[in-house]
């Protein structure tokens, strides 16, 4: 047997998960939905130190009824079940939570500075109008570049290799992403507006029988029993698709 050959498996583990989809379908109204907003500022006042020459919604823009709005939620709803049911080896509908959603709108040498995103276990990002051709990139760090190493030297260079993912917006690219991964918007440059929408999801269960009720009442999420009653607007739920 050679040296080689008794390699058994080189493993690549704990690699972190970025889902790409791709709709062009919505963004025209939800721009104009958008824009019909009239924002001025950080309307969220979510940490507003790390954004610079954006205008952003409060926290709440998917709590709609709105045709368009639900078109989105439906989207985004198929997606995270497309995404989770490929990483979890499940065949099954889940049920979600839009814990938090928002539009910004950057205009030339906008940035958000670098953060994770809490309570929710995946995130989103979906781009409306990418802007001009120049900057503007989410750029997501490599967690094991930040955390997971203590000492680096030339046996490194695996990681620095890929120590951020830059992806370029483009109208209509969403990006679905897990909550711990650090990332930021890279500075913008551009003349035109750059639009996206972003999102929270929490993610309470399989969806086994249309209700949701039964799932609830594992979640950690979920009030101690009884009653059996969900801790957030159970009208924000997504259970069936919209
Ligand atoms: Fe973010």
């Amino acid at each position: 047997m050679t040296k080689k050959e008794s390699l058994i498996e080189l493993r690549p583990h704990f690699s972190t998960p970025l889902a790409l989809f791709e709709n062009k379908k919505l963004i025209k109204k939800l721009k104009k939905y958008i824009y019909a907003q009239n924002v001025q500022g950080i309307e969220s006042n979510v940490a507003p130190q790390v954004k610079r020459n954006l205008k952003e919604s409060k926290f709440d823009f998917l709590i709609s009824q709105e045709k368009i709005i639900m078109e989105l939620k439906q989207f985004i709803w198929e997606s995270i079940n497309t995404v989770l049911g490929a990483l979890q080896n499940e065949n099954c509908k889940y049920m979600i939570n839009f814990r938090d959603s928002w539009f910004h709108i950057g205009t030339t040498n906008s940035i958000h500075e670098v953060h994770t995103h809490s309570n929710c276990s995946w995130c989103g990002v979906y781009v409306i109008q990418a802007g001009d051709d120049d900057g503007g990139e989410t750029v997501f760090v490599n967690p094991t570049a930040i955390t997971g190493l203590t000492y680096w030297d030339y046996g490194s260079r695996w990681v620095e290799q890929e120590s951020h993912m830059r992806i370029k917006p483009e109208d209509g690219l969403m990006i679905l992403f897990p909550s711990h991964i650090l990332h930021h918007q890279s500075l913008y440059r551009g003349k035109k507006d750059r639009v996206i929408i972003g999102f929270n999801l929490q993610i309470l269960g399989k969806d086994r029988d249309g209700n949701g009720a039964e799932e609830l009442v594992d979640m950690a999420i979920a009030p101690p029993k009884p009653p059996v009653k969900p801790a957030i607007d159970p009208s924000n739920y997504q259970t069936q698709g919209y």
